[in-house]
């Protein structure tokens, strides 16, 4: 079953050639291997991993198809306090990017990248975000000493053959990926089963389309045609031809009438995007007809079409979802998609040669090995509070294998959306939903979002941040200018989507959340469904319209009046302060403020 790094160039572009070429005397591995993206490929690199130590395979009776991976303890999340948008001018990235002077950059990645894999095989990955072929689709190709990346790479993007044919064929242009670890080997050197490097640089060369990540081999950090690409280049490709590139879930919702409606949603990492997509509505709703399809959990490309309707396509062909707290109960769609051909990094493993993590189940089994590969049991965790899953942990499974994967969601023109959703994770303040009055008072919405900060990345947990529409980490240039573009995005459309804010995370005084979430959610998804389709009645506050408490279907579920009108609270003096807290994002912004967003704040506070 195994292969030799297959050193045959796959493709016959001059300037891919020239560059590989390059980059092989720069980083000088010791094979280099050209992807193909075959299934016989993709078993040959597990095979290599599993006998390097990185992978261990899971039992094929309860787990088909699918590896095990603990990760270094020191690389587990996104990296934000490493990552670079190095534009030409420091005004072009703005103040909620790190920059660093481009030509200063090179050369600190010159010397980093000089000789950087040797020891290792340099894989050259191409990589199609969107559907191949797809007008809305960009190509990249990624260098990799990390077989590791290179297998999840094949589960989150299509790889390999067709597009190097789509990179001959189109001569599209394409976004160089440079990716090491940052580990190389000396002869006779014994590797580790998670090569790292504390040095980590994440960087973006906006003007020329780059990426260059060194040091880490997790999650978007190493899959560059993720965060790095399909959000950070991407929103610079998106403001220069007028589109959108958003971290966004696509969904589509089906009404008992057979009408479905597509709703985009940004919710920060780690607050809801890959549960809400996947939702399954309670039984009631079920049994009237309605049903939810998923397009995408993390990622959306949104552009006017002729007609001047924004559609959108998931960039994505995989699912890089947050294990814990993932269960039967919470997210059915996600544990059927996740249970074959899955990659699962730094959850629990069973003795049995299976996979948990915290909240899979009721309870914990008796015992366990840790994500950092110690004996685990609920005794040790009581004393220790050692969880056995890290709180980051993630599954790589394939888009294909979700139930309700929507048969729309690989169309090469994406679907139509009719309403985009904000929200964060808000213990306070901000209530289940409300609606805004127009694409300015959305944009300004969607602007000042706040939420408490998680373990998707390094940082403070639980301090409230503003994260403009969940793009703090992601938009490739002067937020400021990303709001102008939104703004601007209106004049190239014949129809507006309508824009809503969600909060599932709101708590009472006894510190418990008070909405149920999850499927739950669907009562609050059919009412934006049926204000975007102009037929749900809501009351006018301050912030926008909300739902009165016999507007939401609450059939089979029993919520008391008192608890909505508690979840739904606007409270005069806590809004003060949250008006304040945008005041704070906006005087950082000022100088690429679009004054639209004064407008509307002036106007808020007028309201309120
Ligand atoms: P990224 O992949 O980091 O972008 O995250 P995501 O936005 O896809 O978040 P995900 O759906 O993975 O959810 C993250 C966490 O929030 C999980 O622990 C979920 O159990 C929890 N969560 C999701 N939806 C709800 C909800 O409706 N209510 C509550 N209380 N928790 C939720
Ligand atoms: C996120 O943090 O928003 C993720 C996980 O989706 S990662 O791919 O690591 O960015
Ligand atoms: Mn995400």
């Amino acid at each position: 079953m195994k292969k030799r790094p297959s050193a045959k160039p796959l493709s016959e572009n001059k300037h891919l050639l020239r560059w590989v070429e390059k980059m092989v005397e720069l980083c000088k591995p010791a094979a280099v291997h050209w992807v193909d993206g075959s299934h016989e490929e993709y078993e040959s690199l597990c095979a290599d991993l599993v006998d390097s130590g990185t992978f261990i395979k899971l039992n094929e009776k309860l787990w088909p198809g699918c590896y095990y991976a603990r990760s270094d303890a020191t690389d587990v999340a996104r990296v934000e306090d490493r990552t670079f948008i190095c534009s030409l001018s420091k005004d072009a990235a703005g103040p909620t990017n790190n920059w660093v002077n481009p030509f200063e950059m090179r050369k600190k990645l010159r010397h980093l990248f000089h000789g950087c894999m040797a020891g290792r095989t340099m894989y050259v990955l191409p990589f199609s975000m969107g559907p191949i072929g797809s007008p809305m689709s960009q190509i990249g190709v990624q260098l990799t000493d990390s077989p590791y990346v290179v297998v999840n790479m094949r589960i989150m993007a299509r790889i390999g053959l067709p597009v190097f044919k789509e990179i001959d064929r189109a001569e599209k242009r394409v976004v160089p990926c440079m990716h090491s670890v940052g580990a190389p080997l000396k002869p006779g050197d014994k590797d580790v089963p998670w090569p790292c490097n504390r040095e980590k640089y994440i960087v973006h060369f906006p003007e020329t389309r780059e990426i260059w990540s060194y040091g880490s081999g997790y999650g978007g950090n190493a899959l560059l045609g993720k965060k790095c690409f399909a959000l950070r280049i991407a929103s610079n490709m998106a403001r220069d031809e007028g589109w959108m590139a958003e971290h966004m879930l696509i969904l589509g919702v089906e009404n008992p009438t057979g009408e479905k409606t597509y709703v985009a949603a940004a919710f920060p990492s780690a607050c809801g995007k890959t549960n809400f997509a996947m939702m399954i509505p309670p039984a009631p709703f079920k049994k009237k007809g309605w049903k939810v399809w998923t397009v995408g959990d993390d990622i959306a490309w949104i552009k006017p079409d002729a007609h001047g309707r924004l559609h959108a396509i998931n960039p994505e062909a995989g699912f890089f979802g947050v294990a814990p707290g993932t269960s039967v109960k919470t997210n059915p769609n996600a544990m059927a998609t996740l249970a074959k051909n899955t990659i699962f990094t730094n959850v629990a493993l069973t003795p049995e040669g299976g996979v948990w993590w915290e909240g899979m189940t009721d309870g914990p089994p008796p015992k366990l090995i840790d994500w950092q590969g110690h004996e685990w049991t609920p005794d040790i965790a009581q004393q220790t509070g050692a969880k056995a899953a890290h709180p980051n942990a993630r599954f790589t499974a394939p888009a294909s294998q979700c139930p309700t994967i929507d048969p729309a969601w690989e169309d090469p023109n994406g679907v139509p959306i009719s309403a985009i959703i904000f929200g964060g994770r808000r213990a306070t303040t901000m209530p289940l939903v409300f609606q805004g009055f127009n694409w300015s008072t959305g944009v300004y919405i969607g602007a000042t979002m706040g939420s408490e900060m998680t373990a998707a990345a390094a940082g403070t947990i639980g301090k409230v941040r503003r994260d403009p529409m969940a793009m703090l980490p992601f938009c490739g240039y002067h937020m400021g200018d990303y709001f102008r573009h939104w703004i601007t995005m209106q004049k190239r459309l014949s129809e507006t989507p309508r824009v809503f804010h969600v909060n599932w995370f709101r708590k009472g005084t006894d510190g418990k959340f008070l909405w149920p979430g999850f499927g739950e959610n669907m009562r609050v998804l059919k009412w934006i469904v049926d204000r975007a389709r102009g037929r749900a009645l809501g009351k006018e506050t301050p912030i926008g319209w909300v739902p009165r408490y016999e507007d939401i279907d609450w059939s089979g579920l029993e919520f008391p009046k008192e608890q909505f009108e508690e979840l739904q609270h606007f409270d005069r003096t806590l809004w003060r302060a949250e008006v304040m807290g945008h005041e704070e994002l906006f005087l950082d912004l000022h100088d690429h403020l679009p004054k639209e967003m004064v407008y509307e704040r002036e106007l808020l506070i007028c309201r309120m």
